[in-house]
């Protein structure tokens, strides 16, 4: 794991001549250019103890039990600009993200979030919608504790008015899996959630979101409980979901 905020990176990271550098940078050559240079710094000194690409992508799971512990903003916030280095269409970059650490709020969300629950898979659903046991186990846990979870993320995009379709979640998604890889690197776990999608009205009057905000998933964020892991995880084999050429035709 590593984490550096600007001012450890410049000290662990620089030379005494690229220390100079930098400063005459930040006179000579503006907010700008000063910036990107200390960006790079960072880069660089995450590069030399990054975790695995491959490991994480084949290791990142939901993660749905959480430690009662705080989660330092500076990595909240580092998290948010790894989900930002994510594509949008157009590099419009249409995502906001609303950090919510009050317990009021958790609860009342959470609330809805656990009646949203009940309908589509508990006492009040009507049985059609099946998850595999141990998904059900772990969901349900969620559904009841969401609020405990330390520190959400909601993840929202703003967006033009017109009906929610799928080419406008593919402006977000992206970045919500860049943070859910992200988590990884800072002992980290979360989940996609979008229960809270059946409450969208009552959600954003809770969180002030505005009219022309959509919510796209609730993140629960938390340093892992004991009990739980980030993966292996179980998917299905490459040749049972490809085809090439013509739909059907088997691509080995
Ligand atoms: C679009 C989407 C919506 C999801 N909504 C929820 C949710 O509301 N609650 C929940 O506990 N998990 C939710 N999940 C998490 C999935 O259950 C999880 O990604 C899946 O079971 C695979 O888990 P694994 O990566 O640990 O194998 C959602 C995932 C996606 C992609």
């Amino acid at each position: 794991m590593a984490f550096y905020t600007d001012a450890e990176a410049l000290n662990n990271n620089c030379g005494s001549s690229q220390v100079i550098s930098l400063l005459i940078a930040s006179f000579c050559l503006g907010d700008t250019i000063y910036n990107a240079m200390q960006e790079q710094n960072i880069l660089d000194k995450i590069m030399q103890n990054h975790l695995d690409l491959l490991e994480a992508l084949y290791s990142q799971r939901a993660i749905r039990y959480f430690k009662d512990q705080d989660i330092p903003n500076e990595i909240i916030c580092r998290l948010i600009e790894i989900a930002t280095k994510a594509p949008s269409g157009g590099n419009s970059q249409p995502w906001r993200f609303l950090v919510i650490k009050n317990q009021d709020v958790k609860n009342e969300i959470g609330k809805l979030y656990l009646q949203s629950w009940n309908q589509a898979y508990g006492s009040g659903s009507n049985g059609e919608r099946n998850l595999e046991q141990k998904v059900m186990t772990s969901a349900s846990y969620l559904a009841e504790n969401i609020a405990k979870a330390p520190v959400w993320v909601m993840a929202c995009l703003n967006h033009d008015g017109s009906d929610s379709h799928m080419g406008r979640g593919a402006s977000i998604y992206p970045a919500v899996q860049n943070f859910l890889l992200g988590c990884m690197e800072f002992g980290l776990g979360s989940v996609i959630t979008t229960l809270h999608k059946r409450y969208e009205k009552e959600v954003k009057e809770l969180l002030n979101i505005p009219d022309n905000t959509e919510t796209a998933a609730l993140l629960p964020l938390g340093y892992l409980d004991e009990k739980v892991n980030y993966g292996p995880t179980k998917r299905e084999p490459v040749n049972q979901i490809t085809y090439q050429d013509s739909w059907g035709n088997p691509f080995k």
